[in-house]
């Protein structure tokens, strides 16, 4: 089948690019959308089985760090544009281990934008697009008041928002140097299903469901902006499709918790899904030491996003923190394959059975 256009997504197997990905194959089956991924610990192809055999979809394992294996993909493919979520994303993983952060967050990015520049040298005759997806943290620590705007100046604090600003500073440099035609966008928290069970929302779920102490850093006063996975998937369409080149978007739901109140919340959810009596879950609740450099307050402004392309998140908090919880309740099998680490063995299974 000849296809309109020939997409890389690179972190495809992951929380967000699952997403990104299932969205990409089924709304547009022109697109031939080819997922690179390292299935690093938070990779996992069972997060794409039910498009994993869809003909416009094909995924090839492999790492953005390897330039010879990035440079001949995109000789071979042609691709006509990337959308790069590939990353390390854990907060707390930068801190105790920074180097993983800054090889692939930082060299991936850079080994990909050289592959493109090297393929794409016919820019800006047509119509390709460089997207990289990035995050609120590269903007640093609001206080009590204010949000990040896009003029909003850089100021990381963890390992992980300074690889992550490392790499915008990069993507900025290829557009402006090269003439690389890029785009990027700058999301606060996210939220849905397949989240990997380490980060704030499905390790309180997944914990109270079991009984588990939960978590809560220093005093729970950390203040976070959240979003639906699912509107940051349309975000990013709209964006790869309509966004200009050289711009950044910030994407955000408007929708600032601060950590206690949420897993407040979360545990009143969890007592009536799980039929326990009211302030059953939140005795589970346990102040521990706090983040190296926790940033106290992110929230997002993401007016220009909204007035320019359009774009509006789709649903209210509540609603989809209820979705969330019902589909870790109805999934139990996936988050005990990946709290046992045996869904590391999937790739194994599924691609040496073809
Ligand atoms: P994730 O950790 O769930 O997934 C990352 C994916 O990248 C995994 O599938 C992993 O296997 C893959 N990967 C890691 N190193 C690789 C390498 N060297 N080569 C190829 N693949 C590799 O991350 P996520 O939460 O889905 O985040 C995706 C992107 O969105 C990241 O760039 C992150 O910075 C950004 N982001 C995340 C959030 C959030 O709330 N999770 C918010 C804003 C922006
Ligand atoms: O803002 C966007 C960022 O959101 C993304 O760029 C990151 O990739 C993503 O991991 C996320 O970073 P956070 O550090 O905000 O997410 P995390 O779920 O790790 O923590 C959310 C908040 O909850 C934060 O203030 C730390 C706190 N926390 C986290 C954990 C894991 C706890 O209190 N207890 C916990 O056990």
């Amino acid at each position: 089948m000849n296809f309109k256009r020939t997409l890389l997504i690179t972190g495809g197997a992951g929380f967000i690019g699952s997403h990104v990905v299932r969205l990409f194959v089924n709304k547009y089956p022109d697109y031939k959308i080819v997922n690179i991924d390292k299935l690093t610990y938070a990779g996992n192809l069972a997060n794409l089985t039910d498009i994993e055999r869809k003909a416009n979809y094909e995924f090839v394992k492999g790492d953005i760090c390897d330039s010879g294996f990035v440079q001949s993909l995109f000789a071979k493919l042609n691709f006509d544009g990337v959308i790069h979520l590939a990353a390390e994303s854990h907060v707390d993983r930068s801190i105790a281990n920074p180097m993983e952060f800054v090889t692939t967050n930082v060299i991936g990015t850079v080994t990909l934008l050289n592959a493109a520049k090297e393929n794409w040298k016919t820019i800006p005759s047509n119509n390709k697009i460089f997207y990289h997806v990035s995050t609120d943290e590269v903007y640093g620590a609001l206080g009590e008041t204010g949000m990040f705007t896009e003029q909003t100046k850089y100021d990381p604090h963890s390992p992980y928002s300074a690889s992550k600003a490392s790499s915008d500073h990069f993507v900025r440099a290829y557009h402006d140097t090269y003439q690389l035609p890029t785009v990027i966008s700058n999301c606060s928290n996210n939220y849905g299903s397949y989240h990997f069970p380490e980060k704030l929302i499905p390790l309180a779920i997944n914990n109270i469901k079991n009984n588990k102490p939960v978590p809560v850093y220093g005093k729970g006063e950390n203040v976070r902006d959240w979003l639906f996975v699912e509107d940051h998937a349309c975000a990013i369409d709209l964006i790869f499709h309509k966004g200009k080149t050289g711009e950044t978007y910030n994407i955000g739901g408007n929708n600032e918790w601060k950590n206690i109140d949420l897993i407040n919340l979360l545990c009143k959810i969890m007592d009536k899904k799980l039929a326990r009596p009211d302030g059953e879950s939140a005795k589970l609740i346990t102040f521990v030491k706090d983040r190296a450099g926790h940033d106290l307050r992110y929230a997002i402004d993401s007016s220009k996003l909204q007035n320019e392309l359009g774009w509006q998140p789709s649903l209210q908090f509540e609603e989809g923190l209820e979705k969330t919880v019902d589909w870790y309740l109805a999934n139990q099998t996936w988050l005990q394959n990946v709290t046992s680490g045996s869904y590391q063995k999937y790739y194994e299974e599924q691609y040496t059975k073809r």
